[in-house]
């Protein structure tokens, strides 16, 4: 039996592999269950038990040096293969780019940034403390009913970034100057004008003895640095439940075109946010001294902003997932 291992490792270190089929061929002669190695393994069982120990010393080093042959030609397949590489293939893949509703969000969170607004993110799903309770909303308002919120469970999809301030000034106490951008969720019938989710960027300044000047200053910078110096603004007062007083804010669009007529329904001036001076239930809410503290809050859609920067005219469009709208922003 020695003499016949002998002679197998003889044949073996004869072999040349050359390609990988050579490797698979070799494998199943030699190593596989009926290969030529595994047969002397077979026979080997059935020798007397003082030959086991000799025979079985070189049996297994022939094995192994099989074992290690074939895995080297393996080895050397799969380097050939790295070196059919084309690496100036890469140059070819379609760079990506930035959606453009995360180009007029970066814009907008670095205006506010010189202002000395800091960036603060909250999370989707809300708990109704957040959304609304906190933010003076009575159990009876509408909008907590299900038609506008979505609902899981007992938690909700945000329907506004206001929730953000909450969780902010529950961290601790003022200063607190912030702007917070995401994602939020409205039930709404989805149409080239509204989907059921968009985004918006909340504005939160809390300090001693902030007022509306202040908030009506800060929009001035906001709006010069966004829509172009000289654009005018206007504020009407309105209605939140989490700032008092609270006002809508619009720019100057003009009448001069049939679009800036059919966009501002014939009025020339273009609702851009909603704002206010942060309620005092809000600060007590979440632990400040309202006697002491007082802010503005202001709240924007980025989808509408971006729609009007760039001539968008269907809101739908931002996640048709058409290449060609990202490719208008940059991508290849
Ligand atoms: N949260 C309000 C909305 O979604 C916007 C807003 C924010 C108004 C902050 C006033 C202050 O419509």
């Amino acid at each position: 039996m020695l003499k016949r291992i002998q002679d197998l490792e003889t044949e073996i270190d004869a072999i040349v592999i050359n390609n990988g089929a050579e490797a698979e061929s070799f494998r199943l002669a030699y190593l596989s269950k009926k290969g030529k190695v595994s047969l002397l393994f077979d026979e080997f069982k059935s020798l007397p038990s003082e030959e086991k120990r000799t025979v079985g010393q070189v049996l297994n080093l022939l094995k192994r040096k099989a074992e290690e042959k074939w895995s080297a030609a393996q080895e050397s397949n799969d380097s050939n293969q790295e070196s059919d590489y084309d690496a100036s293939l890469l140059q070819q893949i379609p760079q990506g780019s930035l959606h453009p509703l995360k180009v007029v969000e970066d814009e907008l969170v670095s205006i506010f940034s010189k202002l000395g607004f800091d960036l603060a993110e909250g999370p989707e799903i809300e708990d109704d403390h957040h959304n609304f309770g906190a933010l003076n909303f009575a159990d009876d308002h509408p909008a907590r009913d299900m038609q506008d919120t979505f609902f899981i469970a007992e938690h909700v999809l945000r329907t506004h970034t206001s929730s953000v301030q909450v969780r902010e000034m529950e961290r601790g106490q003022p200063p607190f100057r912030l702007v917070m951008p995401g994602r939020v969720y409205r039930n709404e019938a989805v149409s080239a004008r509204s989907n059921c989710f968009f985004h918006q960027i909340e504005g939160l300044y809390v300090d001693e003895g902030v007022s509306f000047t202040d908030l009506k200053q800060t929009l001035y910078y906001f709006v010069q640095q966004f829509f172009g110096e000289g654009t005018q603004i206007r504020f009407r007062s309105s209605y939140f439940p989490f700032t008092e007083p609270s006002a809508e804010m619009d720019i100057w669009a003009g009448l001069d075109t049939e679009e800036n007529r059919r966009l501002t329904k014939g009025t020339g001036w273009l609702e851009v946010l909603g704002c206010g001076m942060v309620h005092p239930n809000v600060l007590e809410s979440c632990g400040l001294d309202s006697k002491k503290f007082s802010g503005f809050a202001f709240g924007m859609g980025i989808d509408r902003l971006t729609m009007l920067k760039y001539g968008i005219s269907d809101i739908r469009d931002f996640f048709s997932g058409d290449v060609r709208m990202l490719q208008q922003f940059g991508g290849l």
